[in-house]
């Protein structure tokens, strides 16, 4: 048994959330892990609402357990998406870039639980003041879009900052990382990288054996001179981007060579041309296993970490 306050608020087994992430979290990997008593999350990124609704109802086909939904509150798509959530009446729905705040009152209407990504202190006492259910806070070794402070840094800062459950994301990929966690002061994890390499996730095989590959210092941060710094792996592309920034270049022609990239990396397979986000543990993936084993394996390890290296029982 390894339960915490996350695992009763969100009906789930283990304090464990698949990060929904565009384009490569669909309805069957967000079911594989919600099967697997973990909360799987499908990535609405910039989807429209039809799109979304066919992944939501691919989740429910394969799972009875809840299951959420990433929004992002940036998408052009956003008020169709937020009605989809609203009709299939989705359990949870995680929220990154912007404030879900004008939504929440109408989804409690349908029980969805809401919980925003913040990457600051600051953030995270702004949506303190929502009735949302928890705060996950991510470090800046996550995959993806990121902010500036590590996990480290970041989780005791703000679970001393908001009297809510937080929940830590970014550079944790075992269950060392789950149990240094809670050490923080979190009460649950959030996991993308590991989980792009999951048996049940469809991204295109070449992503997955990109991170498969990867070593410790392959996933590099780019774009940071827009604002908008993203971390990806290495390649002919994030040599591109480091190149127009060593020159100079204008905010508007390194943001047009990152667009749509994401897809041509996960749904073409081009881990040249295509961003690979993934996070700084992407050297600490192997080897593709099934979204079960990832979380069972998990959970052994911080109970190893727990039980044996600390001595303490009774978790
Ligand atoms: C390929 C990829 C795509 C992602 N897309 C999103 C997204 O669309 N929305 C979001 O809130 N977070 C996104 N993330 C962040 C994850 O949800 C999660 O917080 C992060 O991956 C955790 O850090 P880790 O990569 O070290 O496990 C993405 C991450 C990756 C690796």
């Amino acid at each position: 048994m390894f339960k915490t306050e996350l695992c009763d608020k969100l009906g789930i087994e283990y304090p464990i959330i698949q990060g929904g992430m565009a384009w490569i979290a669909t309805g069957e990997l967000a079911a594989a892990v919600s099967n697997a008593g973990g909360l799987g999350v499908i990535g609405a990124g910039n989807a429209p609402g039809e799109v979304v609704q066919e992944e939501i109802r691919k989740a429910k086909e394969l799972t009875d357990k809840p299951y959420g939904v990433n929004v992002m509150l940036l998408s052009p798509h956003v008020d169709d998406v937020v009605d989809v959530i609203y009709e299939e009446e989705v359990p949870v729905i995680t929220t990154g870039a912007g404030n879900p705040g004008k939504y929440i009152e109408r989804l409690k209407e349908v029980g969805t639980k809401v919980i925003p990504v913040v990457p600051s202190v600051a953030l995270a006492k702004r949506m303190a003041r929502f009735d949302v259910e928890a705060i996950i806070a991510e470090g800046t070794e996550a995959g993806g879009h990121i902010g500036e402070l590590a996990t480290m840094a970041l989780i005791p800062q703000i679970a001393d900052a908001v009297d809510l459950p937080v929940i830590a994301a970014g550079g944790i990929a075992d269950g060392r990382g789950l149990a240094a966690a809670l050490a923080l002061g979190a009460v649950g994890v959030q996991i993308g990288t590991r989980f792009v390499c999951a048996e049940e996730c469809t991204v295109h095989p070449n992503y997955k054996e990109a991170i498969i590959n990867a070593r410790d210092r392959d996933a590099i941060v780019t774009a940071r001179s827009t604002g908008h710094p993203v971390r990806n792996l290495k390649n002919k592309l994030t040599r591109q981007i480091e190149k127009l920034e060593r020159e100079g270049a204008d905010k508007e022609k390194i943001e047009e060579l990152g667009v749509d990239r994401l897809r041509v990396a996960a749904e073409e397979g081009d881990v040249e041309e295509g961003s690979v986000m993934a996070g700084q543990v992407a050297g600490m993936v192997n080897k593709e296993e099934s979204a079960e084993e990832i979380i069972k394996s998990f959970i052994e390890e911080a109970e190893e970490v727990f039980k044996e290296k600390y001595q303490l029982i009774n978790i």
